[in-house]
Protein backbone atom coordinates (compact mmCIF):
# COMPACT_ATOMS: atom_id res chain seq x y z
CA UNK A 1 0.00 0.00 0.00
CA UNK A 2 1.68 3.53 -0.83
CA UNK A 3 2.20 6.18 1.29
CA UNK A 4 3.34 9.94 1.44
CA UNK A 5 6.64 11.15 2.97
CA UNK A 6 6.68 14.48 3.63
CA UNK A 7 9.31 16.67 5.07
CA UNK A 8 7.75 19.54 6.46
CA UNK A 9 7.92 23.49 7.47
CA UNK A 10 8.73 24.31 3.30
CA UNK A 11 8.05 27.25 1.93
CA UNK A 12 5.84 27.02 -1.15
CA UNK A 13 5.40 29.19 -3.79
CA UNK A 14 4.54 29.01 -7.71
CA UNK A 15 1.20 28.18 -9.36
CA UNK A 16 -0.55 24.86 -9.79
CA UNK A 17 -3.50 24.04 -12.51
CA UNK A 18 -7.00 22.95 -11.22
CA UNK A 19 -8.20 19.55 -12.48
CA UNK A 20 -11.43 18.93 -13.61
CA UNK A 21 -14.18 18.14 -10.77
CA UNK A 22 -14.44 14.53 -9.57
CA UNK A 23 -18.44 15.45 -8.16
CA UNK A 24 -18.81 16.87 -11.34
CA UNK A 25 -17.80 14.16 -13.84
CA UNK A 26 -19.06 11.01 -12.10
CA UNK A 27 -22.80 12.25 -12.59
CA UNK A 28 -21.98 13.15 -16.22
CA UNK A 29 -20.45 9.68 -16.93
CA UNK A 30 -23.28 7.72 -15.73
CA UNK A 31 -25.63 10.65 -18.10
CA UNK A 32 -23.83 8.71 -21.22
CA UNK A 33 -25.88 5.79 -20.43
CA UNK A 34 -28.84 7.73 -21.09
CA UNK A 35 -28.83 7.51 -24.84
CA UNK A 36 -27.13 5.52 -27.48
CA UNK A 37 -23.69 7.51 -29.62
CA UNK A 38 -20.42 8.80 -28.73
CA UNK A 39 -20.54 11.06 -25.99
CA UNK A 40 -17.33 13.24 -25.15
CA UNK A 41 -16.24 14.20 -22.19
CA UNK A 42 -13.20 16.76 -21.74
CA UNK A 43 -10.83 17.41 -18.22
CA UNK A 44 -11.64 14.26 -16.91
CA UNK A 45 -9.01 14.11 -14.11
CA UNK A 46 -7.31 10.93 -13.68
CA UNK A 47 -8.48 9.41 -10.62
CA UNK A 48 -9.06 6.33 -8.97
CA UNK A 49 -12.57 7.12 -9.03
CA UNK A 50 -13.06 7.94 -12.75
CA UNK A 51 -11.27 4.80 -13.41
CA UNK A 52 -13.70 3.03 -11.55
CA UNK A 53 -16.11 4.88 -13.05
CA UNK A 54 -15.23 3.92 -16.40
CA UNK A 55 -14.96 0.25 -15.57
CA UNK A 56 -18.60 0.31 -14.48
CA UNK A 57 -19.76 1.56 -17.67
CA UNK A 58 -17.47 -0.89 -19.50
CA UNK A 59 -19.09 -3.94 -17.31
CA UNK A 60 -22.22 -2.70 -18.55
CA UNK A 61 -21.07 -2.80 -22.18
CA UNK A 62 -20.04 0.78 -22.65
CA UNK A 63 -17.17 1.30 -25.06
CA UNK A 64 -14.68 3.97 -24.46
CA UNK A 65 -11.27 5.55 -24.76
CA UNK A 66 -9.70 7.56 -22.25
CA UNK A 67 -6.33 9.79 -23.64
CA UNK A 68 -4.95 12.77 -21.67
CA UNK A 69 -8.44 13.62 -20.18
CA UNK A 70 -10.62 12.90 -22.77
CA UNK A 71 -12.68 10.76 -22.73
CA UNK A 72 -15.13 8.87 -25.55
CA UNK A 73 -18.00 7.15 -24.38
CA UNK A 74 -19.81 4.69 -26.98
CA UNK A 75 -22.94 3.90 -25.47
CA UNK A 76 -24.81 2.07 -27.69
CA UNK A 77 -23.92 -1.25 -26.82
CA UNK A 78 -25.26 -1.23 -23.26
CA UNK A 79 -26.09 -4.76 -22.41
CA UNK A 80 -26.58 -5.26 -19.02
CA UNK A 81 -28.24 -3.25 -16.27
CA UNK A 82 -26.35 -4.59 -13.34
CA UNK A 83 -23.92 -2.79 -10.87
CA UNK A 84 -22.37 -4.97 -9.01
CA UNK A 85 -21.36 -4.94 -5.27
CA UNK A 86 -17.52 -4.83 -6.03
CA UNK A 87 -17.72 -1.59 -7.50
CA UNK A 88 -20.56 -0.30 -5.56
CA UNK A 89 -18.77 -0.90 -2.36
CA UNK A 90 -15.39 0.67 -3.16
CA UNK A 91 -17.36 4.47 -4.94
CA UNK A 92 -20.98 4.90 -3.64
CA UNK A 93 -21.16 7.52 -6.57
CA UNK A 94 -21.72 4.35 -8.55
CA UNK A 95 -25.26 4.41 -7.41
CA UNK A 96 -25.27 7.51 -9.99
CA UNK A 97 -25.94 4.64 -12.93
CA UNK A 98 -29.67 3.38 -11.28
CA UNK A 99 -31.60 6.71 -12.57
CA UNK A 100 -30.26 6.52 -16.45
CA UNK A 101 -30.33 2.85 -16.78
CA UNK A 102 -34.04 3.09 -15.08
CA UNK A 103 -34.87 6.02 -17.39
CA UNK A 104 -33.57 4.48 -20.20
CA UNK A 105 -34.00 0.71 -19.98
CA UNK A 106 -36.86 0.39 -17.64
CA UNK A 107 -34.74 -1.55 -14.98
CA UNK A 108 -31.54 -1.54 -12.97
CA UNK A 109 -29.41 -3.39 -10.51
CA UNK A 110 -27.63 -1.97 -8.29
CA UNK A 111 -25.83 -3.23 -5.00
CA UNK A 112 -26.69 -1.04 -2.35
CA UNK A 113 -24.11 1.26 -1.16
CA UNK A 114 -23.14 0.09 2.86
CA UNK A 115 -21.86 3.09 5.03
CA UNK A 116 -18.89 4.50 4.77
CA UNK A 117 -15.75 6.29 6.84
CA UNK A 118 -18.08 8.73 8.44
CA UNK A 119 -20.99 6.72 9.07
CA UNK A 120 -24.09 5.49 7.54
CA UNK A 121 -24.98 7.49 4.34
CA UNK A 122 -28.13 6.41 3.06
CA UNK A 123 -30.24 6.59 -0.24
CA UNK A 124 -33.59 6.32 0.35
CA UNK A 125 -34.41 9.67 -0.51
CA UNK A 126 -33.42 8.22 -4.11
CA UNK A 127 -35.77 5.24 -3.63
CA UNK A 128 -38.26 7.71 -2.61
CA UNK A 129 -37.84 9.47 -5.84
CA UNK A 130 -37.99 6.60 -8.29
CA UNK A 131 -40.69 5.41 -6.60
CA UNK A 132 -42.26 8.89 -6.85
CA UNK A 133 -41.73 8.09 -10.80
CA UNK A 134 -43.47 5.09 -10.79
CA UNK A 135 -40.91 2.50 -10.21
CA UNK A 136 -41.07 -0.64 -8.40
CA UNK A 137 -38.14 -1.01 -6.14
CA UNK A 138 -37.20 -4.44 -4.43
CA UNK A 139 -34.28 -5.51 -2.08
CA UNK A 140 -32.88 -8.84 -3.24
CA UNK A 141 -29.58 -10.38 -2.10
CA UNK A 142 -28.02 -7.09 -0.92
CA UNK A 143 -29.26 -5.62 -4.74
CA UNK A 144 -31.48 -2.60 -5.52
CA UNK A 145 -33.85 -3.41 -8.23
CA UNK A 146 -35.85 -1.33 -10.00
CA UNK A 147 -38.23 -1.42 -12.54
CA UNK A 148 -40.83 1.02 -14.40
CA UNK A 149 -42.51 0.01 -17.97
CA UNK A 150 -42.11 3.83 -18.64
CA UNK A 151 -41.40 6.43 -15.77
CA UNK A 152 -44.06 9.30 -15.21
CA UNK A 153 -43.20 12.87 -13.95
CA UNK A 154 -43.95 13.08 -10.71
CA UNK A 155 -43.80 15.99 -7.61
CA UNK A 156 -40.31 15.14 -5.62
CA UNK A 157 -39.38 16.96 -2.35
CA UNK A 158 -35.93 16.80 -0.73
CA UNK A 159 -35.77 17.13 2.99
CA UNK A 160 -32.45 17.38 2.70
CA UNK A 161 -31.23 19.18 -0.59
CA UNK A 162 -29.05 15.89 -1.59
CA UNK A 163 -26.45 16.22 -4.02
CA UNK A 164 -26.35 12.94 -4.87
CA UNK A 165 -30.49 12.31 -5.29
CA UNK A 166 -30.95 15.13 -7.11
CA UNK A 167 -28.59 14.01 -9.96
CA UNK A 168 -30.15 10.60 -10.03
CA UNK A 169 -33.76 11.83 -9.93
CA UNK A 170 -32.87 14.49 -12.53
CA UNK A 171 -31.20 11.61 -15.08
CA UNK A 172 -34.23 9.25 -14.45
CA UNK A 173 -36.91 12.12 -15.47
CA UNK A 174 -35.83 13.70 -18.38
CA UNK A 175 -36.79 10.41 -20.72
CA UNK A 176 -40.41 10.17 -17.88
CA UNK A 177 -43.74 10.79 -19.72
CA UNK A 178 -44.95 13.96 -18.27
CA UNK A 179 -43.73 16.77 -16.07
CA UNK A 180 -41.27 16.48 -12.63
CA UNK A 181 -41.06 19.25 -10.63
CA UNK A 182 -37.66 18.36 -7.68
CA UNK A 183 -38.36 20.90 -4.68
CA UNK A 184 -35.36 21.60 -2.48
CA UNK A 185 -33.06 20.45 -5.05
CA UNK A 186 -29.19 20.51 -4.37
CA UNK A 187 -27.61 23.79 -6.40
CA UNK A 188 -24.43 22.72 -6.34
CA UNK A 189 -21.69 23.81 -9.23
CA UNK A 190 -22.05 19.94 -10.42
CA UNK A 191 -25.56 19.72 -10.31
CA UNK A 192 -26.13 23.44 -12.30
CA UNK A 193 -23.66 21.39 -15.44
CA UNK A 194 -25.66 18.25 -15.37
CA UNK A 195 -28.39 20.48 -15.67
CA UNK A 196 -26.99 22.18 -18.16
CA UNK A 197 -25.55 19.38 -20.43
CA UNK A 198 -28.78 17.22 -20.23
CA UNK A 199 -30.66 20.23 -21.73
CA UNK A 200 -28.08 20.45 -24.45
CA UNK A 201 -28.21 16.64 -24.95
CA UNK A 202 -32.40 17.62 -26.03
CA UNK A 203 -33.17 17.52 -22.16
CA UNK A 204 -36.23 20.01 -21.05
CA UNK A 205 -35.22 21.22 -17.92
CA UNK A 206 -36.13 24.66 -16.18
CA UNK A 207 -35.27 26.63 -13.13
CA UNK A 208 -31.30 25.10 -13.63
CA UNK A 209 -29.46 26.41 -10.63
CA UNK A 210 -32.44 27.30 -8.84
CA UNK A 211 -33.49 24.94 -5.86
CA UNK A 212 -36.76 24.35 -7.85
CA UNK A 213 -36.22 22.08 -11.21
CA UNK A 214 -38.90 21.95 -13.61
CA UNK A 215 -38.33 18.51 -16.00
CA UNK A 216 -40.49 17.81 -19.19
CA UNK A 217 -39.94 14.44 -20.07
CA UNK A 218 -38.86 13.82 -23.81
CA UNK A 219 -38.80 10.77 -25.96
CA UNK A 220 -35.13 11.10 -27.04
CA UNK A 221 -31.55 12.30 -26.59
CA UNK A 222 -28.70 12.73 -28.15
CA UNK A 223 -24.73 12.28 -27.07
CA UNK A 224 -23.03 15.28 -25.13
CA UNK A 225 -19.57 16.82 -25.56
CA UNK A 226 -18.76 18.84 -22.49
CA UNK A 227 -15.66 20.01 -20.40
CA UNK A 228 -15.97 19.40 -16.80
CA UNK A 229 -15.78 22.20 -14.98
CA UNK A 230 -13.04 22.96 -12.12
CA UNK A 231 -12.39 20.82 -9.10
CA UNK A 232 -14.23 23.59 -6.33
CA UNK A 233 -12.81 21.37 -3.70
CA UNK A 234 -9.46 20.53 -4.86
CA UNK A 235 -9.01 24.53 -5.63
CA UNK A 236 -10.10 24.89 -1.63
CA UNK A 237 -7.66 22.52 -0.64
CA UNK A 238 -4.58 24.52 -2.45
CA UNK A 239 -5.80 27.64 -0.82
CA UNK A 240 -6.31 26.50 2.53
CA UNK A 241 -2.67 25.05 1.97
CA UNK A 242 -1.46 28.20 0.79
CA UNK A 243 -2.96 30.33 3.50
CA UNK A 244 -0.30 29.24 5.45
CA UNK A 245 3.01 27.90 3.79
CA UNK A 246 3.09 30.16 0.67
CA UNK A 247 2.35 32.03 -2.12
CA UNK A 248 0.19 30.02 -4.62
CA UNK A 249 -1.78 31.00 -7.65
CA UNK A 250 -4.37 28.54 -8.53
CA UNK A 251 -4.91 28.25 -12.76
CA UNK A 252 -8.13 27.36 -14.55
CA UNK A 253 -10.05 27.58 -11.62
CA UNK A 254 -13.76 29.18 -11.03
CA UNK A 255 -13.96 31.62 -8.13
CA UNK A 256 -17.55 32.07 -8.42
CA UNK A 257 -17.64 28.59 -7.05
CA UNK A 258 -15.49 29.22 -4.27
CA UNK A 259 -17.19 32.37 -2.45
CA UNK A 260 -17.41 31.36 0.80
CA UNK A 261 -13.90 30.00 1.15
CA UNK A 262 -12.54 32.86 -0.04
CA UNK A 263 -14.24 35.09 2.87
CA UNK A 264 -13.23 32.81 5.67
CA UNK A 265 -9.35 32.98 4.22
CA UNK A 266 -9.62 36.80 4.27
CA UNK A 267 -11.71 36.31 7.51
CA UNK A 268 -8.57 34.41 8.69
CA UNK A 269 -6.10 37.60 7.55
CA UNK A 270 -5.34 36.20 4.19
CA UNK A 271 -4.26 38.39 1.38
CA UNK A 272 -6.20 36.79 -2.08
CA UNK A 273 -5.87 38.16 -5.34
CA UNK A 274 -9.24 36.97 -7.45
CA UNK A 275 -9.16 37.15 -11.20
CA UNK A 276 -11.61 35.29 -13.33
CA UNK A 277 -9.75 31.95 -13.82
CA UNK A 278 -7.34 32.51 -11.28
CA UNK A 279 -6.58 32.76 -7.66
CA UNK A 280 -3.72 33.80 -5.65
CA UNK A 281 -3.43 33.10 -1.93
CA UNK A 282 -0.40 35.05 -0.07
CA UNK A 283 0.76 33.16 3.21
CA UNK A 284 -0.90 35.08 5.94
CA UNK A 285 1.97 35.57 9.09
CA UNK A 286 -0.25 35.84 11.85
CA UNK A 287 -3.41 33.56 10.87
CA UNK A 288 -6.80 34.57 13.10
CA UNK A 289 -9.33 31.85 14.15
CA UNK A 290 -12.29 31.95 12.06
CA UNK A 291 -15.44 29.36 13.33
CA UNK A 292 -17.13 27.71 10.12
CA UNK A 293 -19.82 25.97 9.64
CA UNK A 294 -20.45 23.63 6.72
CA UNK A 295 -23.69 23.98 4.93
CA UNK A 296 -25.06 22.89 1.14
CA UNK A 297 -23.73 25.05 -1.61
CA UNK A 298 -23.70 28.47 -1.53
CA UNK A 299 -22.62 27.57 2.23
CA UNK A 300 -19.03 25.91 3.08
CA UNK A 301 -18.95 22.83 1.23
CA UNK A 302 -18.25 19.76 4.13
CA UNK A 303 -16.13 17.90 1.84
CA UNK A 304 -13.17 21.15 2.82
CA UNK A 305 -13.81 20.60 6.64
CA UNK A 306 -11.63 18.33 7.16
CA UNK A 307 -8.62 21.19 5.58
CA UNK A 308 -9.81 23.94 7.76
CA UNK A 309 -10.20 21.94 11.10
CA UNK A 310 -6.10 21.61 10.21
CA UNK A 311 -5.46 24.93 9.15
CA UNK A 312 -7.38 26.24 12.55
CA UNK A 313 -5.03 24.04 14.58
CA UNK A 314 -1.92 26.68 13.55
CA UNK A 315 -4.20 29.50 13.90
CA UNK A 316 -3.78 32.30 16.59
CA UNK A 317 -6.48 31.53 18.94
CA UNK A 318 -9.55 29.24 19.05
CA UNK A 319 -12.18 28.02 16.52
CA UNK A 320 -15.47 25.69 16.47
CA UNK A 321 -15.65 23.80 13.48
CA UNK A 322 -19.34 22.53 12.67
CA UNK A 323 -20.40 19.85 10.03
CA UNK A 324 -24.27 19.87 9.67
CA UNK A 325 -23.74 17.32 6.32
CA UNK A 326 -22.22 14.81 7.83
CA UNK A 327 -22.06 14.62 11.90
CA UNK A 328 -19.69 12.11 12.49
CA UNK A 329 -16.84 12.98 9.54
CA UNK A 330 -13.76 13.85 12.02
CA UNK A 331 -11.62 10.68 11.34
CA UNK A 332 -8.60 12.80 10.52
CA UNK A 333 -9.14 14.65 14.21
CA UNK A 334 -7.25 11.96 16.28
CA UNK A 335 -4.74 11.77 13.26
CA UNK A 336 -4.27 16.39 13.37
CA UNK A 337 -4.26 15.55 17.18
CA UNK A 338 -0.70 13.09 16.60
CA UNK A 339 0.72 15.62 14.70
CA UNK A 340 0.51 17.80 17.81
CA UNK A 341 -3.05 19.28 17.39
CA UNK A 342 -5.51 20.68 20.08
CA UNK A 343 -8.70 19.36 19.25
CA UNK A 344 -11.79 18.37 21.02
CA UNK A 345 -14.86 17.00 19.85
CA UNK A 346 -18.55 17.49 21.09
CA UNK A 347 -20.69 15.98 18.52
CA UNK A 348 -20.38 17.08 15.38
CA UNK A 349 -18.29 20.29 16.17
CA UNK A 350 -15.11 20.63 16.86
CA UNK A 351 -13.56 23.14 19.43
CA UNK A 352 -9.19 23.66 18.10
CA UNK A 353 -7.01 25.49 20.38
CA UNK A 354 -4.53 27.16 18.23
CA UNK A 355 -1.81 27.95 17.53
CA UNK A 356 -0.14 24.88 17.94
CA UNK A 357 3.41 23.78 17.15
CA UNK A 358 2.51 20.73 14.78
CA UNK A 359 5.54 18.00 14.21
CA UNK A 360 5.79 15.35 12.10
CA UNK A 361 4.20 12.18 12.78
CA UNK A 362 3.54 8.55 11.07
CA UNK A 363 -0.83 9.27 10.34
CA UNK A 364 -3.40 7.14 8.65
CA UNK A 365 -5.87 8.66 6.15
CA UNK A 366 -9.21 7.52 6.46
CA UNK A 367 -11.29 8.94 3.74
CA UNK A 368 -10.61 11.66 0.58
CA UNK A 369 -10.66 14.75 2.56
CA UNK A 370 -9.51 13.32 5.60
CA UNK A 371 -6.24 12.40 3.75
CA UNK A 372 -6.36 16.01 2.04
CA UNK A 373 -6.14 17.46 5.67
CA UNK A 374 -3.50 15.26 6.87
CA UNK A 375 -1.47 16.01 4.12
CA UNK A 376 -1.85 20.20 4.72
CA UNK A 377 -1.18 19.08 8.60
CA UNK A 378 2.53 17.35 7.18
CA UNK A 379 3.14 20.20 4.97
CA UNK A 380 3.02 22.44 8.07
CA UNK A 381 4.80 19.82 10.71
CA UNK A 382 8.52 20.15 11.30
CA UNK A 383 10.27 17.18 10.40
CA UNK A 384 9.42 14.07 9.02
CA UNK A 385 5.34 12.80 8.33
CA UNK A 386 4.37 9.60 6.77
CA UNK A 387 0.27 9.35 5.39
CA UNK A 388 -0.71 5.79 5.36
CA UNK A 389 -3.45 4.82 3.08
CA UNK A 390 -2.94 7.10 0.39
CA UNK A 391 -5.23 5.22 -1.74
CA UNK A 392 -8.00 7.29 -0.28
CA UNK A 393 -6.15 10.86 -1.34
CA UNK A 394 -5.54 9.05 -5.33
CA UNK A 395 -9.47 8.44 -5.10
CA UNK A 396 -9.98 12.08 -5.08
CA UNK A 397 -6.74 14.43 -6.51
CA UNK A 398 -5.22 14.03 -9.46
CA UNK A 399 -1.09 14.13 -9.04
CA UNK A 400 -1.23 16.08 -5.79
CA UNK A 401 2.13 14.79 -4.75
CA UNK A 402 3.49 15.94 -7.97
CA UNK A 403 1.36 19.36 -7.87
CA UNK A 404 2.84 19.94 -4.26
CA UNK A 405 6.65 19.07 -5.49
CA UNK A 406 6.44 21.88 -7.91
CA UNK A 407 5.24 23.80 -5.39
CA UNK A 408 8.46 23.27 -3.52
CA UNK A 409 7.52 20.91 -1.04
CA UNK A 410 9.73 18.36 0.06
CA UNK A 411 7.14 14.97 -0.83
CA UNK A 412 7.64 11.51 -1.92
CA UNK A 413 5.27 8.38 -2.50
CA UNK A 414 7.03 5.10 -1.36
CA UNK A 415 5.69 1.29 -1.22
CA UNK A 416 4.97 -0.30 1.55
C1 LIG B 1 -21.94 14.31 -2.49
C2 LIG B 1 -20.46 14.32 -2.76
C3 LIG B 1 -19.67 14.31 -1.47
C4 LIG B 1 -20.12 15.47 -0.58
C5 LIG B 1 -21.63 15.46 -0.41
C6 LIG B 1 -22.14 16.70 0.33
C7 LIG B 1 -20.26 13.18 -4.88
C8 LIG B 1 -19.82 11.97 -5.62
N1 LIG B 1 -20.13 13.14 -3.55
O1 LIG B 1 -22.24 13.10 -1.78
O2 LIG B 1 -18.29 14.47 -1.80
O3 LIG B 1 -19.52 15.32 0.70
O4 LIG B 1 -22.28 15.44 -1.71
O5 LIG B 1 -21.80 17.86 -0.39
O6 LIG B 1 -20.69 14.16 -5.45
N2 LIG B 1 -29.14 11.96 2.60
C9 LIG B 1 -30.17 11.17 3.09
N3 LIG B 1 -30.77 10.30 2.22
C10 LIG B 1 -30.40 10.19 0.91
C11 LIG B 1 -29.36 11.01 0.42
C12 LIG B 1 -28.73 11.89 1.29
O7 LIG B 1 -30.52 11.24 4.26
O8 LIG B 1 -31.00 9.38 0.17
C13 LIG B 1 -28.46 12.90 3.52
C14 LIG B 1 -26.99 12.49 3.76
O9 LIG B 1 -26.88 11.54 4.80
C15 LIG B 1 -26.37 13.82 4.10
C16 LIG B 1 -27.14 14.82 3.22
O10 LIG B 1 -28.35 14.15 2.86
O11 LIG B 1 -26.59 14.15 5.46
C17 LIG B 1 -26.43 15.25 1.98
O12 LIG B 1 -25.93 14.12 1.28
P1 LIG B 1 -25.75 14.12 -0.30
O13 LIG B 1 -25.78 15.52 -0.79
O14 LIG B 1 -26.70 13.16 -0.89
O15 LIG B 1 -24.28 13.54 -0.49
P2 LIG B 1 -23.75 12.63 -1.65
O16 LIG B 1 -24.47 12.96 -2.93
O17 LIG B 1 -23.72 11.20 -1.22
Amino acid sequence: MDKLVVNGAKELSGSVEISGAKNAVLPLMAATLLTEGEHSINRVPDLKDTRTFLNLLEMLGAKSTYNNGDLLVDSSTINSVEAPYDLVKTMRASFYVMGPLLGRFGEARVSLPGGCAWGPRPVDYHLKGFENLGAEIILEKGYIIARAKKLKGALIHFDIPSVGATANILMASVLAEGKTQITNAAIEPHIVQLCEVLNEMGAHIEGVGSNILFVNGVEKLSPMKVETIPDMIEAGTFLIAGATLGNITLKKVDPTHLNIVIRKLEQAGCELVVNDNSITVNKCDKLQPVDMTTDVHPGFPTDLQAQWVALMSVANGSSHITDTIYHDRFAHVPELIRLGADISLNKNMALIRGPKKLKGAQVMSTDIRASASLLIGALIAEGESEISRIYHIDRGYEKIEEKFKLLGADIRRENG
